[in-house]
C-alpha cells in the first residue's frame, strides 16, 4: 500500500513524524530516502518529539548510529551512508526492531540485507521551496489506515 502526503513546512513534517508514532507498533522500523535537505532528519525530529525525548535530534551522519533512551521508548537512529563500502558487520542487527522501540533508518540500501521485511518505507522529495512530496509504502494496514 502507498500513501502520498504533500507537507507545506518543516512543522507539518515533524507533525507526520509525531503522526508515525502514534500509529506505529514498538519494533516498526522506518526506513527514510530523500536528497539532502529533504527533511529525513526533520521527520526524525517529530517522532522524537512523539516519544517525549529531549535531547536534540541531529543528524548521525558521523555516529553512524545514535540511540536515545530518554523518552517514553528507545529511539535508535541509525545513518548508513558511511557503511556504503564497508563489508563489515558491526552488530546493527542487534538494535533494528529492537522490540520496545522506534528504529529509523537514513541510507537504508547501504545495510540492505539488515531491513526488515516489514519495515515502513519513506521518501521525501522536494517540490519547491518549503514543499515536500512524502511518499510512504507499507503493508501494514491499519498503519496505512491511520494516515488517511
Ligand atoms: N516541508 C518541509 N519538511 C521538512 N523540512 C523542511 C520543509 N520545508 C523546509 N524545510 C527545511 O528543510 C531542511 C531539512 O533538513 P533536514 O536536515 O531535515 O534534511 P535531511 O533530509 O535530513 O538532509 P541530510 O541528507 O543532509 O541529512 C530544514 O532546514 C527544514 O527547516
Ligand atoms: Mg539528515
Amino acid at each position: 500500500m502507498e500513501h502520498q502526503i504533500i507537507s507545506r513546512s518543516a512543522e507539518e513534517t515533524m507533525n507526520l513524524g509525531q503522526k508515525f508514532v502514534a500509529l506505529c507498533k514498538p519494533g516498526s522500523t522506518f526506513c527514510l530516502t530523500g536528497d539532502l535537505g529533504a527533511g529525513k532528519t526533520t521527520l526524525v525530529r517529530g517522532i522524537a518529539k512523539a516519544l517525549n525525548i529531549k535531547s536534540v535530534v541531529q543528524s548521525p551522519t558521523f555516529n553512524i548510529m545514535k540511540v536515545y533512551f530518554d523518552g517514553d521508548k528507545p529511539l535508535i537512529h541509525i545513518d548508513a551512508y558511511r557503511l556504503a563500502d564497508l563489508n563489515t558487520d558491526i552488530g546493527l542487527d542487534e538494535y533494528i526492531g529492537y522490540e520496545t522501540g522506534i528504529t529509523v533508518i537514513e541510507w537504508p540500501e547501504f545495510i540492505k540485507n539488515l531491513i526488515p521485511e516489514n519495515a515502513i518505507e519513506v521518501n521525501i522529495t522536494h517540490v519547491k521551496d518549503d514543499e515536500r512530496n512524502i511518499k510512504i509504502v507499507s503493508n501494514d494496514k491499519e498503519f496505512m489506515e491511520g494516515l488517511k
